[in-house]
C-alpha cells in the first residue's frame, strides 16, 4: 500500500490513483471488499481553500452516511441475499428452520454454530428455563411505572437493570476480559448470561404485560415449551391445570425463529457497538432493545395495524396509496434496507397468519391488509423502488388477533431477537484479535476556530432550529398561572 504499483490483471487488489498528488495505490481486495483504513495512507498536501478540518494531510477518509455499504465485521452467523430474498442462519434456509426447528434449537444453532444433539438440547433448554425466575424485587421496579407506560420502554429498561443483579458478569468490577479470553471459565461465564437473558426476556416481558393489566405476577412454570411459558406467564389467572393453546404456542415459537436473527440490523449493530467497550452484556441487550423501538426497525409492526386501522378498509386503499406516492404517508411492512424483494420471512408469517384466524377468527384488518399488498404489489411507484412487503407487514395481524395489544407488538419482536443479539455479541467477543471500540470518523463540517465573544459584545443569532424552542409547560394548571409568588405574578 502506498507505493506507485501496477499490478496485471486478474490480481485480488484495487488500482486508485489519487489526482490530487499524481499517486498511484494498490489496494488489497479481500472476501470482495477492500479495508477503509488502507485508504488513511492516500494523503495530500492541503489545497487553496480546503478547510483544515478535512485534514487531508492524514490520509483519505472513507464516507458511508447510515452504512449503505460498509462492512464492519466478519461474522459466520446469518446470511441474507436481498435481490433472490434468501435468509439463512449458520447456512440453513430459514424456510427449512421454520417448518422443522424450534425457536430454543434454532437459538443454539445461532450461538454456538450447529443444530444441537438431543442431549446439547436438553442440556441448553433446561439451563434457559431454569434461568426464566427473577429476583422478587423485580416485582417493584415494574410497579414503579405510570399505568400507562409503553412495554418497550419497560422492556428497554428492564433489561438494563437485570444486569445490576450480576457484578460476576460485569467487566468494569471483574476485568475487561471477563469476556474476550476465551478459556472455559470465561466461556462459562459467558453462557451463563445467554440462558439468563434469554430465559428471562419472557418473564421480564409477560411482566410489562401484566402490570399494565393490573395483574400479579406469576412464577415462571415448569414444564412447558418456551413459547408455552411465556403465553402461560401473560395470561395465567390461577385456574386449575392452565395450559395455552397449542396452536398459538407453535404459531408464537415460528415467529419467534423468524425474529430470532437478522444479520447486522440496527438493534444489532446497536448492540455490538455498545458491546465494544466491553459493557456487560446486559446493558449491550439493553441498548439493542432501545433500537429495535424505532419505528423504522421494530415499532414497524405497531404501525402497520395504525396504518390498517387509519385506512379502515379496501375502497380506502387506493387513497392511501396517492397519499403515500405523493410522500404524504408511509406504507408501513413495506420496503427493506437489504431486502429487494419480498423478504421470505413474509411468506411463512403469511402461511403462519392462516393457521391462527383458524383459531382466533379472521381478523376484520385482514381484507384491507390484502387489498393493500395487492394494489401496492402492482403499482409502479413500488414496483420500481423495488418495495414488497417485510416480515412486518403480516405479523402484526397475527399478533393482534391473538388479542396482543398493539404497543406490546416490539416486545414480541424484542424477545426472540434477545438471540441473535446474543450470537452476534458472543462472536465479537470471540474473535481473534481481539474486540476494538467501535469508534467511527465523521466529517467535520462546523465553524472554523474561532474565539470566545463575550456576552455583551455578541450579536444575538435568531433564527428556527438556531435557538431553543419555547415550550408549553403542561403540568402547570391555571391557576397556578394566575398566583405569584415573592410579589411577583409567575408568568409561567
Ligand atoms: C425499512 C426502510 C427504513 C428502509 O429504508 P432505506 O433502505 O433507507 O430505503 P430508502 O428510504 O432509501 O427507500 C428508497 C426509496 O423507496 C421509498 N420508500 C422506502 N420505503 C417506503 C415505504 N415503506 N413507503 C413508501 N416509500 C418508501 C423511499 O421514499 C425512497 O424513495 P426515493 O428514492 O424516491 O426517495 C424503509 O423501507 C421504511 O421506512 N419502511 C417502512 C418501515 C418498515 O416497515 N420497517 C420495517 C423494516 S423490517
Amino acid at each position: 500500500m502506498g507505493k506507485p504499483l501496477d499490478p496485471p490483471l486478474g490480481t485480488n487488489s484495487l488500482s486508485v490513483r489519487d489526482n490530487r498528488t499524481g499517486m498511484t495505490f494498490s489496494v488489497p481486495i479481500v472476501d470482495n471488499s477492500i479495508s477503509a483504513t488502507d485508504f488513511k495512507t492516500m494523503s495530500a498536501p492541503r489545497a487553496p481553500g480546503e478547510p483544515e478540518e478535512n485534514e487531508t494531510e492524514k490520509g483519505l477518509r472513507v464516507s458511508d452516511k447510515g452504512f449503505l455499504n460498509t462492512a464492519v465485521l466478519r461474522s459466520e452467523i446469518t446470511f441474507i441475499d436481498g435481490d433472490a430474498g434468501v435468509l439463512r442462519y449458520r447456512g440453513y434456509p430459514i424456510e427449512q428452520l421454520a417448518v422443522q426447528s424450534s425457536h430454543l434449537e434454532t437459538a443454539y444453532l445461532l450461538i454456538y454454530g450447529s443444530l444441537p444433539s438431543k442431549a446439547q438440547f436438553q442440556v441448553f433448554h433446561d439451563e434457559v428455563m431454569h434461568h426464566s425466575v427473577i429476583h422478587s424485587d423485580a416485582e417493584q421496579f415494574f410497579r414503579s411505572f405510570r399505568y400507562d407506560a409503553h412495554p418497550m420502554a419497560m422492556m428497554t429498561t428492564a433489561l438494563a437493570y437485570l444486569g445490576s443483579y450480576y457484578s460476576e458478569a460485569n467487566p468494569s468490577l471483574q476485568g475487561q476480559n471477563l469476556f474476550t479470553r476465551g478459556d472455559a471459565a470465561s466461556l462459562a461465564i459467558m453462557d451463563k448470561q445467554i440462558y439468563r437473558l434469554i430465559g428471562k426476556a419472557t418473564t421480564l416481558a409477560a411482566m410489562a404485560y401484566r402490570v399494565r393489566q393490573g395483574r400479579e405476577f406469576v412464577t415462571p412454570p415448569t414444564g412447558l415449551s418456551y413459547t408455552g411459558s411465556f403465553l402461560y406467564q401473560m395470561d395465567h389467572l390461577g385456574q386449575e391445570n392452565y395450559a395455552p393453546n397449542p396452536v398459538l404456542e407453535k404459531a408464537l415459537d415460528v415467529l419467534f425463529l423468524l425474529h430470532a436473527d437478522h444479520e447486522l440490523n440496527a438493534s444489532a449493530t446497536t448492540v455490538l457497538q455498545t458491546g465494544s467497550s466491553l459493557v456487560d452484556p446486559f446493558s449491550a441487550v439493553a441498548a439493542g432493545c432501545a433500537s429495535l423501538y424505532g419505528p423504522l426497525h421494530g415499532g414497524a409492526n405497531e404501525a402497520v395495524i395504525r396504518m390498517l386501522i387509519s385506512i379502515g378498509k379496501p375502497e380506502n386503499v387506493p387513497a392511501f396509496i396517492e397519499a403515500v406516492k405523493k410522500r404524504e404517508k408511509v406504507l408501513s411492512g413495506f420496503g427493506h434496507r437489504v431486502y429487494k424483494t419480498s423478504d421470505p420471512r413474509s411468506f411463512i408469517v403469511r402461511k403462519t397468519a392462516d393457521e391462527v384466524f383458524k383459531i382466533t377468527g379472521r381478523d376484520d384488518l385482514l381484507d384491507t391488509a390484502m387489498a393493500l399488498h395487492d394494489a401496492a404489489m402492482k403499482d409502479e411507484y413500488f414496483i420500481k423502488r423495488k418495495l414488497a412487503p417485510n416480515v412486518d407487514f403480516w405479523s402484526g395481524l397475527i399478533y393482534r388477533a391473538m388479542g396482543f395489544p398493539n404497543d406490546y407488538f416490539p416486545v414480541l419482536f424484542a424477545v426472540p431477537r434477545v438471540v441473535g443479539w446474543l450470537a452476534h455479541w458472543r462472536q465479537m467477543m470471540l474473535q481473534s484479535g481481539g474486540v476494538k471500540i467501535w469508534r467511527p470518523r465523521q466529517i467535520y463540517v462546523g465553524p472554523g476556530k474561532r474565539d470566545y465573544v463575550p456576552v455583551d459584545e455578541r450579536i444575538a443569532v435568531e433564527g428556527p432550529k438556531k435557538t431553543p424552542s419555547a415550550v408549553e409547560h403542561s403540568g402547570i394548571s391555571k391557576r397556578t398561572g394566575l398566583a405569584s409568588f415573592k410579589g411577583q405574578h409567575a408568568k409561567l
